[in-house]
């Protein structure tokens, strides 16, 4: 079977009469020979991907994969998993169909694969680029081990709608750090060199403007300005696409009244003429049909829309299969576009070595010591315990002390399945490890640890049944809730502390799983009220896949760790904080609202014409009768075990020139007894700007660690990208005038200083 493909590849190879010595311009040419074998239905094919794995979001509609692979009609397939999965299917592609073309292998690898690192937001609230990057280079080692050579990730959509369940899959709600972690997720997955067999191709999605759904419902219509698509919405898939990312995905949603499937301004002008994006463009799930139902035309006319507008990739649909040879014949596409697209496609193939060894992926071997082994599973420990952000420590409850009796308690306490969180189509959810047992293991027979589940995830059955699906049971107690309640408080009685585990179950967020309320369900709020009577210290462990609206809590609970989704090894690493083996460091990278009626809110936005200045509430101001304008948890919020001080903040000079650049540097100070570390976080206002400008825009970061009692002095610089921004005619500049500059270990809490732009 080897050796018909080498026959291929040879004739492949001797068709070129000259073989270039630059590799980009050698794969063209290899393209050009392949291409040149092809007929319009084998081009079509390529262009074709069918849903063929256990793993679907919406209806399978492609039936025959085997017999569609044999005939040339299938480009690649996803969301298969291991190597004898994928080898079957691509021995089909490489022994059955005429020219032998391999197929591409994607999968949603969008957190880890089997050992699962915390879901997305939560990485992101590490603010570690280096600790982003490794834990998509583990992801690509272990896909890829497991035949996987695509990945649908990263997801940088900005979004400042907690509703939106897909939060839980980008990085907040900020452009400057969301570009920082597309780039660092790109080169994890990527690495340097696309052909070697342990990187995958990225994929960016889901481009554009996704995540400003309307009313945060999944799929929903966006509308929105060009300048705030340019400021704040776009900014991450620029800088994927500027990181080298090979692929990206088309969003569901519409944006200027065009489906982006379709949207030849977005896919094109933008994407390729702009940005000068080279790689090839994949539709979402059923993303091509399903503009049938935005109103924008039948399968033929949606279809050659999508291809004239841009598209290579479809996945699902198979309009492109079953339509575009019509429309050629029609004129309503050209042999031009397929051949464009094709291209693409095959190129892709090329960069990841598919034409030199279909099965280089799949290594039984590989598979067997690359993935969920132990050295991945202690990166993703490490990891999730940096992505925790502590929230409130009065008294400093935490960290507990490793003796005594402690009541662990809430229906997020033992429930291993959902430790890892939305997207986690390739975990071994049986083997990841609970807070039960993670807090078993860590404190051996030191203290003692007593269990009751306290409540289910919500009085309404329904709510939990569709929160957790796909094999992420909460095992349901059938017991009333005043029973589960009481069971748990009798035994919290004996306890020194209380644990609770509550919140949110792993598919509460995530897609299509938007809620229009926040707040933690009120059967377990209603646990939270009657342990506290018990008098005892009362921990929260958060479990969230968005933020919520906390403000019974900040009020009521003397602290709160919120955990988010840690991944496969979530238990162990939320011991590791809750002892204190590790000192808390997490950022919020989104702002936590006090209630949902201040949605969208987040901490960049404009001024208004009649800001808030004093104290809430004033008449004719911009503000609400009934709550005020801060929020619960701002934007860059974390506390620690130890605390931070901030002094002596400088710039280099008051006045600049666009020929120059600012030093900013400020002390900061460990000042208590434990050693930790602190996101140091740079900000910057224009105040006069051709266009209105934000309060404070983030414009740099550093995550320092310090001994305790240490002093270090942090030093940024600005330069005039940093300054910048797109004005009304889209251009990106720096306007002459003031400055303020902010440093602080959040955006509320900030050093200020100032200088001007000449
Ligand atoms: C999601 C994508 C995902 C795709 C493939 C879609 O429903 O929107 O994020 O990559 O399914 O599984």
């Amino acid at each position: 079977m080897k050796a018909s493909y080498g026959l291929l590849f040879l004739l492949l190879v001797i068709s070129c009469s000259e073989v270039p010595k630059n590799k980009q311009s050698y794969i063209e040419v290899r393209i050009d020979s392949v291409m040149s074998l092809m007929t319009l239905e084998e081009k079509i094919g390529q262009l074709n991907l069918p849903s063929a794995g256990a793993f679907t979001t919406g209806a399978v509609e492609s039936s025959e994969i085997a017999k569609k692979i044999e005939q040339g009609k299938v480009g690649g397939l996803f969301n298969i998993k291991s190597v004898a999965n994928i080898k079957e299917m691509q021995k089909i592609a490489i022994e059955k169909s005429r020219l032998k073309i391999p197929l591409i292998f994607g999968m949603d690898v969008i957190h880890g694969y089997e050992s699962v690192f915390p879901i997305p937001l939560g990485l992101s609230c590490s603010w570690d680029m280096k600790l982003i990057e490794r834990s998509a280079r583990v992801a690509a080692i272990e896909a890829s081990a497991d035949g996987i050579n695509w990945t649908f990730s990263p997801m940088v959509d900005i979004s400042r709608d907690p509703r939106w369940g897909r939060v839980s899959e980008g990085s907040g709600e900020d452009p400057y750090l969301g570009s920082e972690i597309a780039r660092a997720m790109v080169k994890g997955f990527q690495g340097d060199d696309l052909s070697a067999n342990n990187t995958i191709m990225s994929c960016v999605k889901h481009y554009a403007l996704y995540g400003a759904s309307e009313a945060g419902r999944d799929y929903n219509t966006v509308d929105m300005s060009r300048h705030r698509m340019y400021n704040e919405y776009l900014p991450p898939y620029k800088a994927a696409v500027d990181a080298g990312v090979g692929s990206i995905m088309a969003s569901f949603n519409e944006i200027d009244g065009i489906p982006a499937t379709a949207n030849k301004w977005l896919l094109t002008d933008v994407l390729r003429s702009e940005w000068g994006f080279k790689g090839f463009v994949v539709s979402d799930y059923t993303g091509v049909s399903e503009m049938i139902n935005h109103g924008f035309g039948d399968l033929q006319t949606v279809t050659a829309k999508a291809v004239g507008a841009g598209l290579d990739m479809d996945m699902v649909s198979e309009g492109l299969l079953t339509t575009l040879g019509k429309s050629i014949k029609e004129g309503k596409i050209t042999e031009k576009q397929i051949n464009d697209a094709c291209r693409r496609i095959l190129k892709g193939k090329f960069q990841l070595g598919l034409f030199d060894d279909p099965y280089k992926y799949c290594d039984e071997n590989r598979a067997k010591s690359e993935v969920f082994n132990a050295a991945n599973r202690a990166e993703a420990r490490s990891t999730a315990a940096q992505s925790f952000v502590l929230l409130k420590n009065k008294g400093n409850v935490l960290p507990l002390r490793k003796s005594g009796t402690i009541a662990l308690v809430g229906p997020l306490a033992d429930a291993k399945e959902n430790m890892t969180g939305t997207w986690s189509v390739a975990a071994r959810f049986s083997e990841s490890i609970s807070l039960r047992e993670g807090l078993q293991k860590a404190l051996g027979n030191n203290a003692k640890i007593v269990f009751a589940k306290g409540s289910n995830l919500a009085e309404d059955s329904l709510l939990e049944k569709n929160s957790t699906l796909f094999g992420k049971s909460l095992h349901r107690d059938k017991r009333s809730a005043a029973e589960l309640r009481d069971e748990a408080v009798r035994m919290a009685k004996n306890a020194d502390v209380i644990v609770a585990a509550v919140g949110e179950a792993a598919e509460m967020s995530g897609e299509a799983a938007s809620r229009t309320n926040i707040e933690i369900p009120e059967t377990q709020r209603d646990l939270i009220k009657a342990l506290l009577k018990t008098g005892k210290p009362l921990v929260l462990v958060l479990f969230t896949g968005r933020p919520l609206a906390l403000k019974w809590e900040e009020e009521n609970v003397p602290a709160i760790l919120n955990v988010w989704f840690g991944g496969s090894e979530a238990g162990d690493a939320i011991a590791d904080v809750l002892l204190g083996d590790v000192n808390p460091s997490g950022k919020l990278t989104t702002t936590f609202p006090q209630n949902l009626g201040q949605v969208p809110m987040y901490y960049a936005h404009k001024n208004t014409g009649r800001p808030l200045n004093g104290p809430w509430f004033q008449k004719f101001q911009s503000n609400y009768l009934d709550v005020s304008n801060e929020p619960l948890y701002p934007f860059g919020f974390g506390l620690s075990y130890t605390e931070f001080g901030y002094a002596d903040l400088k710039l280099s000079s008051n006045e600049i020139t666009s020929a120059d650049s600012i030093r900013v540097s400020i002390d900061v100070t460990n000042k208590g007894i434990r050693d930790g570390s602190e996101v140091v976080q740079l900000y910057v206002r224009d105040l006069v700007g051709s266009v209105t400008r934000p309060v404070k825009e983030l414009k740099g970061f550093q995550k320092i660690s310090l001994k305790a009692g240490e002093t270090t002095r942090v030093n940024f610089t600005l330069g005039m990208k940093d300054l910048s921004f797109y004005n009304s005619d889209l251009k990106f500049v720096a306007e002459p005038g003031e400055f303020h500059v902010f440093v602080g270990g959040n955006s509320r809490d900030v050093k200020q200083g100032a200088f001007t732009l000449k």
